[in-house]
């Protein structure tokens, strides 16, 4: 498309195109509203002046009857101006005045009216046009006065013309403005098309170009940019878990593999390949955990879980993990407590969240054990579920564990991270990251805080509607 045909198209140029139409009409309006009052205010102008006139010409007949007045009308006729003036008798037999020749049939009329004209000392005997008063006077004179029109004729057209002008120049200049302030628009717009092809084309570190001036097309370029940096975080995050989730199942896979070949290798009777292959077994779980896992939090991640909402107690969740892991404390020399008193209604999955409430306390199983912490024997794991504030139920784990120092909490949660200090200990590094997904997919966060001692997880959840009846 060419240039001019692009800018034809644009909405910037119809937008022109109308406040150009619209503006004009409006000049045009203003213009004619002007002129036709000039000539309203020349015509009152002569007007009052033909009255003077006649009201002095008057007083002269009555002072001194006609004679008096043909005097004064030759007079005032001789004077160099634009005056008209003209006495008859009933007749129409002139008596005296300035005007040749009249419109005929005019001097029957009486009052005001237009009419065209030669005046008695024109040699050329040009037509002109004035407005003129007629005025009986007693024994059936008649008496004409009036003026020249040509003044307010010439004012007209001045008016007219420098309207014309001035019409002329406001739509060049509009015309000129618009595709000024098109073409401006139109480089940016080119611009950002040019970007966002090469956004298209891969390199999502593209960015639009923001002018500046805070318009409409900055704070769309801002907003897109927002959009595209938002891609990129995602993207990247992206790009991190496969690498990860490569790294981390690279290394059992191995090891699964090394062991069946040390064993076709090595083994030399029945027990040995069984062990060998007991061995493959237990690592094989492993890894279908670490899958599940993965699936899992995708599965929060991807918002599909939002199809599987539904009202359940979580305090009655609460009570059934608490059964569950209550051996295992138990076996570690813990004491697992749980506060659920009241019924802590919630809107949500109750799949995932039962999921995420058990990872947390695995954890503190795990990790505040006290053979491993060195505390006060049989330290207390307290499961809680309750209303927070606003609209919330928060379910809480706390331990009197080592807890996480609060540089290494936002990075616990990341997926496959486990802290140094607790590789002696099995898992996989998801537990956290799961407990968060399934947060965020019920519209809340996981926070991870000081339990002076040990760590307290909290996940808060929407508080749902009344329970259905069990
Ligand atoms: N209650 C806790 N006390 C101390 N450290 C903890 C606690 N909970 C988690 N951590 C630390 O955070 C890390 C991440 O925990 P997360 O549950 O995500 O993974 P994991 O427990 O190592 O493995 P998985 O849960 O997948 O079996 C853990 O490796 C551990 O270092
Ligand atoms: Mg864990």
């Amino acid at each position: 498309m060419t240039a001019l045909g692009k800018l034809f198209r644009t909405t910037a140029f119809k937008l022109t195109l109308v406040y150009l139409t619209v503006f004009a009409l409006f000049a045009a309006a203003v213009l004619a509203y002007f002129a036709w009052n000039t000539r309203r205010l020349i015509t009152e102008q002569i007007t009052q002046t033909v009255d003077a006139e006649i009201r002095a010409l008057t007083e002269e007949y009555e002072l001194g009857g006609i004679r008096r007045l043909t005097f004064a009308i030759d007079a005032r006729g001789r004077r160099p101006d634009s005056y008209l003036y003209l006495l008859t008798t009933s007749a129409g037999e002139g008596l005296g005045g300035n005007v040749g020749s009249l419109t005929a049939g005019i001097l029957e009329r009486n009052g005001w009216t237009e009419t065209a004209y030669r005046r008695l000392e024109d040699l050329e005997q040009t037509v002109h046009h004035a407005l003129v008063q007629i005025v009986q006077l007693p024994g059936g004179f008649r008496m004409l006065v009036g003026r020249d029109l040509e003044e307010r004729d010439r004012m007209q057209s001045i008016v007219i013309t420098a309207g014309q002008w001035s019409l002329a120049i406001v739509v060049l200049l509009g015309i000129a403005g618009g595709v000024f302030v098109m073409r401006r628009v139109l480089k940016r717009v080119d611009a950002m098309t040019a970007t966002t092809q090469t956004i298209m084309h891969g390199d999502l570190s593209g960015r639009l170009p923001v002018a500046g001036t805070g318009d409409e097309l900055d704070r769309l370029a801002d907003n897109l940019n927002n959009m595209l940096e938002r891609i990129e975080a995602l993207m990247r995050g992206l790009q991190e878990v496969s690498d990860n989730i490569a790294h981390d199942l690279k290394t059992p896979l191995t090891r699964l593999r090394n062991r069946c070949e040390e064993a076709l290798r090595t083994a030399e009777d029945e027990s040995q390949y069984r062990a060998a292959l007991e061995g493959t077994i237990e690592e094989s779980d492993a890894l279908i955990r670490t899958f599940n896992a993965l699936l899992m939090i995708a599965r929060a991640e991807s918002g599909h879980a939002r199809d599987d909402m539904s009202e359940f107690d979580a305090a009655e969740v609460a009570r059934g993990i608490g059964e569950l892991y209550e051996p295992l404390a138990d076996d570690k020399g813990l004491v697992l407590k749980v506060d659920a008193p009241a019924a802590a209604p919630v809107r949500g999955n109750r799949e995932l969240v039962s999921q995420a409430l058990a990872n947390l306390v695995d954890n503190a199983i795990k990790y505040a054990a006290p053979d491993r912490t060195r505390r006060a024997a049989h330290p207390e794991i307290v499961v809680r579920a309750a209303a927070g504030e606003g609209d919330r139920i928060l379910l809480t784990v706390s331990d009197a564990g080592p807890g996480i120092p609060v540089a290494d909490r936002r990075r616990a949660v990341e997926r496959f991270v486990r802290l140094e200090q607790s590789r002696s200990q099995p898992g996989s590094g998801l537990g956290l990251s799961l407990a968060q997904a399934v947060a965020h997919l019920h519209g809340g966060e996981l926070t991870l805080e000081d339990n002076r001692p040990g760590l307290r997880t909290t996940i808060s959840l929407p508080r749902g509607g009344p329970l259905p009846a069990a």
